[in-house]
């Protein structure tokens, strides 16, 4: 252990070593802790391992970390597909798919895996963390951590308590958090959590502003930049977001929370079903060349 790891956690689980969960076990190493990640077969330990190393050998050419850091850093990960290798952990962060089952039979098996007084929590960025946390026998000490992407440069983590998750967890989290560097916030369980609900409200909004002809694509774009400082505009980000992506994100929130604002603009379905999703497929509220090239209108 070094002297970042806190008193309070050492050993960190990470299960699911895809887009997040590398990220996630990478934040973790860089900061002293010892990662045990968790795949389902072989060729996803090799995924997973090819994730880590091409995301540090990214830190090293861009002179943001010596070689010899990304060597511990790598050197601090150790990589199984058996989940009893959690034993130990006093945290497991659980970054496995989008699905509800999956999760839950996760936290079922971890019932007889872990400590009983290990902290177990989920990336999910849609799904109920209250579900989930039924799964296992101690929901108490269950929270979401909501890791933003990529995991090891975006600052902000939400941290979602449900309506039994134990104080002293959720203050043990914030803490661990902050000493990671990132920027903690804490809310309620709620499908959007606190950005996505107001951000997709938001962009939900200039869609159906676009759709009703109020004003060009453009022109809604230019206010939130030149007007309130945004970075991109909300159509633009929408097409970088996927508006497939978009669709979904907004249809579950509606779903769960029956706000008007996040009912989905019909033109979004219009243009999903249409194959308009975006920079991804080349197309979507604008025109690109080639996925990530420049709008070219
Ligand atoms: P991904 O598909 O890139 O990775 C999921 C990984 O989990 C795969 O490598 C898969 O082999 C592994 N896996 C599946 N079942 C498993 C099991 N039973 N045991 C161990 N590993 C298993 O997915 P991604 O994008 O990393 O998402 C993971 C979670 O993070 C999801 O809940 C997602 O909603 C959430 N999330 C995703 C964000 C994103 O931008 N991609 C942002 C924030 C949260």
């Amino acid at each position: 252990m070094t002297d970042t790891a806190t008193a309070t956690f050492t050993s960190v689980g990470v299960i699911g070593l895809g887009t997040m969960g590398a990220g996630i076990a990478e934040v973790f190493a860089r900061n002293g802790y010892s990662v045990i990640g968790v795949e389902v077969s072989d060729a996803a330990v090799q995924r997973g391992r090819e994730h880590l190393e091409h995301s540090t050998g990214r830190a090293v050419k861009r002179e943001k970390m010596t070689q010899e850091a990304a060597d511990e850093l790598l050197g601090r990960i150790t990589l199984t597909t058996e989940m009893e290798d959690l034993a130990d952990a006093d945290l497991v962060v659980e970054a496995v798919v989008e699905s509800l089952e999956v999760k839950k039979s996760i936290f079922r098996r971890l019932d007889g895996i872990v400590r009983p007084d290990a902290v177990l929590a989920t990336n999910t960025s849609s799904l109920s963390v209250t579900e989930i946390s039924t799964a296992n026998s101690s929901p108490g000490r269950v929270v979401g951590v909501h890791f933003f992407n990529p995991a090891p440069v975006q600052n902000l983590v939400e941290i979602i308590r449900t309506v039994v998750t134990e104080p002293d967890v959720l203050a043990d989290v914030v803490t661990l958090l902050r000493d990671l560097g990132k920027n903690p916030v804490v809310c309620g369980d709620k499908a959007g959590f606190i950005a996505n609900t107001l951000l997709f409200g938001y962009l939900n909004h200039a869609v159906a502003m676009y759709e009703g002809k109020y004003a060009s694509r453009e022109d809604i774009d230019a206010a939130m930049r030149f007007g309130c400082g945004y970075p991109m505009g909300p159509l633009a980000l929408l097409d970088l977001i996927g508006l497939d992506t978009a669709y979904e994100i907004l249809d579950t929130m509606y779903k769960q929370g029956r706000d008007r604002l996040h009912a989905p603009a019909p033109i979004l379905k219009q243009y999903v079903t249409a194959g308009l999703l975006g920079r991804k497929s080349g197309r979507g509220f604008y025109t690109y060349e080639a996925p990530d090239s420049p709008v070219v209108v």
